[in-house]
């Protein structure tokens, strides 16, 4: 979990369902998960990724883009996107998350800081 994360809570609605951050995931600075939204297991959320029950999820790893919500796959990479959508007074970009590829090695190089300071007995 880096910096400045923000994970919501089920204090409101008392209905709420808890978000769920499955074990191995990487949460980038900034990202936001709230509204009972599930990330899997080795899911890595890029810098400022933002999930709510309302996000669209675009798994655009295949040859069509696959449109979800409320869940993160396991070991997927996600990124912040945006997707054009049609309002009354045009078409405007709206923010959604965007399933970029599944966990590599590069993935994990960029996301192990923990692992390198336990290796090297730096203290932090
Ligand atoms: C998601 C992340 C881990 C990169 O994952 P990755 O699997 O290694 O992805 P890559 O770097 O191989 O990028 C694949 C493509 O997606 C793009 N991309 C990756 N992350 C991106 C991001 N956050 N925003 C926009 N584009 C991004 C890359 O530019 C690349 O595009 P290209 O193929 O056209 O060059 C990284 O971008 C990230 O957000 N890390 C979080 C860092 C952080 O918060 N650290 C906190 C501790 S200091």
């Amino acid at each position: 979990m880096s910096g400045g994360v923000g994970i919501g809570g089920v204090l409101e609605p008392p209905q709420a369902a808890p978000v769920i951050i499955e074990d191995d995931c990487f949460i980038g600075s900034r990202a936001i998960v709230v509204e009972g939204v599930r990330v899997r297991a080795g899911a890595v959320l890029g810098a400022g990724v933002v999930l709510t029950a309302s996000t669209v999820v675009m798994d655009v790893r295949g040859a069509e883009a696959i449109e979800t919500r409320g869940e993160i796959p396991e070991r997927a990479v996600v990124i912040p996107g945006y997707r054009p959508k049609k309002f009354p007074a045009g078409s405007f970009g709206v923010p959604c998350a965007l399933i970029i590829g599944t966990r590599s090695e590069s993935t994990d190089r960029k996301t192990s800081l923990n692992d390198a300071l336990r290796e090297y007995g730096v203290s932090a």
